[in-house]
Protein backbone atom coordinates (compact mmCIF):
# COMPACT_ATOMS: atom_id res chain seq x y z
CA UNK A 1 0.00 0.00 0.00
CA UNK A 2 1.55 3.19 -1.36
CA UNK A 3 0.90 6.10 1.18
CA UNK A 4 -1.34 8.89 -0.92
CA UNK A 5 -1.85 12.17 0.84
CA UNK A 6 -3.63 13.38 2.83
CA UNK A 7 -2.83 10.56 5.81
CA UNK A 8 -4.73 10.67 8.66
CA UNK A 9 -3.85 8.36 11.60
CA UNK A 10 -6.36 6.95 14.15
CA UNK A 11 -5.51 5.91 17.15
CA UNK A 12 -6.83 4.27 20.35
CA UNK A 13 -5.54 2.71 23.53
CA UNK A 14 -3.24 -0.08 22.17
CA UNK A 15 -0.69 2.47 20.77
CA UNK A 16 0.10 3.27 24.26
CA UNK A 17 0.10 -0.65 25.47
CA UNK A 18 3.73 -0.89 24.77
CA UNK A 19 4.24 2.04 27.10
CA UNK A 20 2.85 0.51 29.89
CA UNK A 21 -0.70 2.19 29.87
CA UNK A 22 -3.21 -0.32 30.48
CA UNK A 23 -6.21 -0.43 27.71
CA UNK A 24 -9.72 -1.20 28.10
CA UNK A 25 -10.97 -4.25 27.31
CA UNK A 26 -7.64 -6.23 26.58
CA UNK A 27 -7.25 -9.40 29.47
CA UNK A 28 -6.23 -7.08 32.43
CA UNK A 29 -7.96 -4.55 31.10
CA UNK A 30 -9.19 -1.16 32.82
CA UNK A 31 -12.69 -2.38 32.09
CA UNK A 32 -12.29 -6.26 33.82
CA UNK A 33 -13.28 -5.72 37.65
CA UNK A 34 -14.63 -2.30 37.54
CA UNK A 35 -17.99 -1.22 36.15
CA UNK A 36 -18.06 1.75 33.76
CA UNK A 37 -21.59 2.88 35.25
CA UNK A 38 -19.60 3.94 38.13
CA UNK A 39 -16.59 5.49 37.32
CA UNK A 40 -17.28 6.80 33.53
CA UNK A 41 -20.67 8.11 33.49
CA UNK A 42 -22.34 11.10 34.90
CA UNK A 43 -24.39 9.36 37.04
CA UNK A 44 -21.53 7.58 38.73
CA UNK A 45 -20.02 10.90 39.15
CA UNK A 46 -22.98 12.12 40.53
CA UNK A 47 -23.67 8.76 42.85
CA UNK A 48 -19.85 8.61 43.88
CA UNK A 49 -17.25 12.07 42.89
CA UNK A 50 -14.48 10.60 45.15
CA UNK A 51 -14.60 7.01 43.55
CA UNK A 52 -14.59 8.44 40.10
CA UNK A 53 -11.34 11.13 40.99
CA UNK A 54 -9.53 8.06 43.00
CA UNK A 55 -10.19 5.90 39.77
CA UNK A 56 -8.51 8.86 36.93
CA UNK A 57 -5.84 9.63 39.47
CA UNK A 58 -5.20 6.28 39.51
CA UNK A 59 -4.72 6.29 35.64
CA UNK A 60 -2.73 9.55 36.02
CA UNK A 61 -0.50 8.17 38.21
CA UNK A 62 -0.12 5.38 35.73
CA UNK A 63 0.71 7.54 32.88
CA UNK A 64 2.97 10.04 34.49
CA UNK A 65 4.96 7.38 35.21
CA UNK A 66 5.33 5.94 31.10
CA UNK A 67 6.67 7.13 28.09
CA UNK A 68 5.93 7.73 24.49
CA UNK A 69 7.01 4.87 22.71
CA UNK A 70 8.47 4.07 18.80
CA UNK A 71 4.50 3.96 17.19
CA UNK A 72 4.19 7.35 19.40
CA UNK A 73 7.71 8.44 17.48
CA UNK A 74 6.59 7.09 14.18
CA UNK A 75 3.71 9.17 14.05
CA UNK A 76 5.04 12.27 14.76
CA UNK A 77 7.49 12.03 12.17
CA UNK A 78 4.76 11.20 9.66
CA UNK A 79 3.32 14.94 10.61
CA UNK A 80 6.81 16.11 9.74
CA UNK A 81 6.88 14.53 6.39
CA UNK A 82 3.21 15.51 5.44
CA UNK A 83 3.19 18.98 7.43
CA UNK A 84 -0.86 20.35 5.96
CA UNK A 85 -1.67 17.05 4.79
CA UNK A 86 -1.74 14.84 8.23
CA UNK A 87 -4.22 14.60 10.89
CA UNK A 88 -3.50 12.66 14.19
CA UNK A 89 -7.17 11.67 15.60
CA UNK A 90 -6.94 9.98 18.85
CA UNK A 91 -9.24 8.70 21.41
CA UNK A 92 -6.88 8.49 23.99
CA UNK A 93 -6.89 10.69 27.12
CA UNK A 94 -3.03 9.80 28.33
CA UNK A 95 -1.10 12.71 26.09
CA UNK A 96 1.84 10.54 25.31
CA UNK A 97 0.97 11.98 21.59
CA UNK A 98 1.54 15.22 22.59
CA UNK A 99 4.55 14.46 25.03
CA UNK A 100 6.30 12.76 21.42
CA UNK A 101 5.99 15.88 20.22
CA UNK A 102 2.42 15.35 18.19
CA UNK A 103 0.90 18.77 17.24
CA UNK A 104 -1.81 17.92 14.54
CA UNK A 105 -4.06 16.12 16.73
CA UNK A 106 -7.85 16.40 17.60
CA UNK A 107 -8.62 14.54 21.19
CA UNK A 108 -12.59 12.73 20.95
CA UNK A 109 -12.32 11.99 24.19
CA UNK A 110 -10.80 14.62 26.16
CA UNK A 111 -7.67 14.50 28.37
CA UNK A 112 -6.37 12.89 31.65
CA UNK A 113 -4.58 16.44 32.50
CA UNK A 114 -7.44 18.94 32.32
CA UNK A 115 -10.13 19.45 34.71
CA UNK A 116 -13.94 21.01 34.03
CA UNK A 117 -15.89 23.02 36.67
CA UNK A 118 -19.09 21.55 37.42
CA UNK A 119 -20.25 25.34 38.11
CA UNK A 120 -19.30 27.45 34.84
CA UNK A 121 -17.37 24.54 33.29
CA UNK A 122 -14.08 26.22 33.09
CA UNK A 123 -10.90 24.57 32.26
CA UNK A 124 -7.95 23.97 34.62
CA UNK A 125 -5.12 21.87 33.37
CA UNK A 126 -3.71 20.05 36.52
CA UNK A 127 -0.43 17.44 35.80
CA UNK A 128 0.62 17.17 39.51
CA UNK A 129 0.36 13.37 40.52
CA UNK A 130 -1.12 12.36 42.55
CA UNK A 131 -3.85 14.91 43.05
CA UNK A 132 -2.98 17.29 45.71
CA UNK A 133 -6.74 16.77 46.80
CA UNK A 134 -9.83 14.98 45.98
CA UNK A 135 -12.00 15.78 44.64
CA UNK A 136 -10.42 18.74 43.64
CA UNK A 137 -12.50 22.11 44.02
CA UNK A 138 -12.54 24.69 41.38
CA UNK A 139 -10.27 28.30 42.70
CA UNK A 140 -12.58 30.81 41.22
CA UNK A 141 -16.03 29.63 42.66
CA UNK A 142 -15.38 26.52 44.82
CA UNK A 143 -18.07 24.24 42.85
CA UNK A 144 -16.26 20.49 42.37
CA UNK A 145 -14.21 19.92 39.54
CA UNK A 146 -14.82 16.83 37.09
CA UNK A 147 -12.33 14.80 34.82
CA UNK A 148 -12.41 16.66 31.34
CA UNK A 149 -13.34 13.78 29.55
CA UNK A 150 -16.25 12.49 27.45
CA UNK A 151 -18.21 9.74 29.45
CA UNK A 152 -20.38 6.90 28.16
CA UNK A 153 -24.21 8.71 26.92
CA UNK A 154 -22.67 12.17 27.03
CA UNK A 155 -21.97 13.98 23.45
CA UNK A 156 -18.36 14.51 21.70
CA UNK A 157 -17.61 18.32 21.30
CA UNK A 158 -19.35 19.29 18.29
CA UNK A 159 -16.25 21.18 16.51
CA UNK A 160 -13.50 18.71 17.05
CA UNK A 161 -16.12 15.78 15.95
CA UNK A 162 -16.61 17.99 12.56
CA UNK A 163 -13.05 18.35 12.14
CA UNK A 164 -12.51 14.56 12.79
CA UNK A 165 -15.15 13.35 9.86
CA UNK A 166 -14.09 16.06 7.65
CA UNK A 167 -10.15 14.42 7.80
CA UNK A 168 -11.95 11.22 7.18
CA UNK A 169 -13.80 12.47 4.17
CA UNK A 170 -10.51 13.83 3.08
CA UNK A 171 -7.91 11.01 3.64
CA UNK A 172 -6.49 9.02 1.01
CA UNK A 173 -4.35 7.25 3.59
CA UNK A 174 -5.73 6.24 6.75
CA UNK A 175 -3.90 3.91 10.00
CA UNK A 176 -5.53 2.76 12.28
CA UNK A 177 -3.55 1.92 15.62
CA UNK A 178 -4.86 0.05 18.42
CA UNK A 179 -8.27 -0.08 18.94
CA UNK A 180 -11.11 -2.35 19.09
CA UNK A 181 -13.50 -0.16 17.02
CA UNK A 182 -16.08 -0.87 19.61
CA UNK A 183 -16.77 2.77 20.53
CA UNK A 184 -18.90 5.22 18.34
CA UNK A 185 -18.80 7.70 17.53
CA UNK A 186 -14.79 7.45 16.95
CA UNK A 187 -14.95 3.93 15.26
CA UNK A 188 -17.14 5.57 11.83
CA UNK A 189 -14.60 7.43 11.09
CA UNK A 190 -12.48 4.62 9.56
CA UNK A 191 -15.90 3.43 7.39
CA UNK A 192 -16.49 6.91 6.65
CA UNK A 193 -12.66 6.96 5.07
CA UNK A 194 -13.17 3.39 3.66
CA UNK A 195 -16.88 4.79 1.71
CA UNK A 196 -14.97 7.91 0.46
CA UNK A 197 -12.06 5.65 -0.94
CA UNK A 198 -9.57 5.50 1.01
CA UNK A 199 -6.95 2.83 1.55
CA UNK A 200 -6.91 2.05 5.41
CA UNK A 201 -4.34 -0.09 6.92
CA UNK A 202 -5.09 -1.39 10.56
CA UNK A 203 -2.16 -2.23 12.94
CA UNK A 204 -3.14 -4.67 16.21
CA UNK A 205 -2.21 -7.61 17.61
CA UNK A 206 -5.92 -9.19 17.32
CA UNK A 207 -7.94 -9.49 14.55
CA UNK A 208 -11.20 -6.92 15.20
CA UNK A 209 -14.19 -6.14 12.38
CA UNK A 210 -12.25 -3.67 10.71
CA UNK A 211 -9.99 -6.06 9.85
CA UNK A 212 -11.81 -8.08 7.38
CA UNK A 213 -12.86 -4.67 4.89
CA UNK A 214 -9.04 -2.59 5.60
CA UNK A 215 -6.68 -2.07 2.53
CA UNK A 216 -4.05 -4.00 4.84
CA UNK A 217 -3.87 -5.49 8.05
CA UNK A 218 -0.85 -5.87 10.03
CA UNK A 219 -0.28 -7.65 12.95
CA UNK A 220 1.97 -7.11 15.62
CA UNK A 221 2.37 -4.89 18.52
CA UNK A 222 2.25 -1.20 17.23
CA UNK A 223 5.96 0.02 18.87
CA UNK A 224 6.96 -2.59 16.69
CA UNK A 225 4.67 -2.69 13.46
CA UNK A 226 3.89 1.30 13.41
CA UNK A 227 7.84 2.30 13.00
CA UNK A 228 8.77 -0.37 10.55
CA UNK A 229 5.41 0.04 7.82
CA UNK A 230 6.63 3.95 8.27
CA UNK A 231 10.07 2.74 7.55
CA UNK A 232 9.14 0.88 4.39
CA UNK A 233 6.69 3.06 3.43
CA UNK A 234 7.56 6.78 4.06
CA UNK A 235 8.59 8.82 0.74
CA UNK A 236 12.33 8.76 -0.38
CA UNK A 237 13.57 12.15 -0.26
N1 LIG B 1 -0.24 -2.56 19.82
C1 LIG B 1 -1.35 -2.33 19.05
N2 LIG B 1 -2.61 -2.65 19.45
C2 LIG B 1 -2.74 -3.22 20.66
C3 LIG B 1 -1.63 -3.49 21.52
C4 LIG B 1 -0.34 -3.13 21.05
N3 LIG B 1 0.76 -3.33 21.77
N4 LIG B 1 -2.10 -4.07 22.67
C5 LIG B 1 -3.45 -4.16 22.52
N5 LIG B 1 -3.83 -3.67 21.31
C6 LIG B 1 -5.18 -3.58 20.75
C7 LIG B 1 -6.16 -4.61 21.27
O1 LIG B 1 -6.10 -5.81 20.53
C8 LIG B 1 -7.49 -3.90 21.11
O2 LIG B 1 -8.05 -4.14 19.83
O3 LIG B 1 -5.70 -2.33 21.14
C9 LIG B 1 -7.12 -2.42 21.22
C10 LIG B 1 -7.55 -1.75 22.52
O4 LIG B 1 -8.95 -1.74 22.53
P1 LIG B 1 -9.75 -1.07 23.75
O5 LIG B 1 -9.17 -1.50 25.02
O6 LIG B 1 -11.18 -1.32 23.48
O7 LIG B 1 -9.39 0.49 23.60
P2 LIG B 1 -10.00 1.57 22.59
O8 LIG B 1 -10.39 0.96 21.28
O9 LIG B 1 -9.07 2.70 22.56
O10 LIG B 1 -11.34 2.00 23.39
C11 LIG B 1 -12.14 3.01 22.86
O11 LIG B 1 -13.49 3.02 24.83
O12 LIG B 1 -13.43 2.71 27.06
C12 LIG B 1 -13.59 3.66 26.10
O13 LIG B 1 -13.19 6.00 26.11
C13 LIG B 1 -12.54 4.76 26.16
O14 LIG B 1 -11.28 5.76 24.33
C14 LIG B 1 -11.73 4.55 24.87
C15 LIG B 1 -12.74 3.86 23.97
Amino acid sequence: MKIQPPILVLTGAGVSADSGVSTFRDAGGLWEGTRIEDVATPEGFARDPVKVWRWYDERRVQVASCEPNAAHRAIVEMEKTFGDDFTLITQNVDGLHERAGSRAIHRLHGSLWSMRCTGDGRRFEQREVPLPSIPPVCSECGEMLRPDVVWFGELLDAAILDAAATAAERARTVLVIGTSGVVYPAAMLQLIALEHGARVAEFNPERTALSEIATEYVAGRAAVTVPSWWNAHRPST
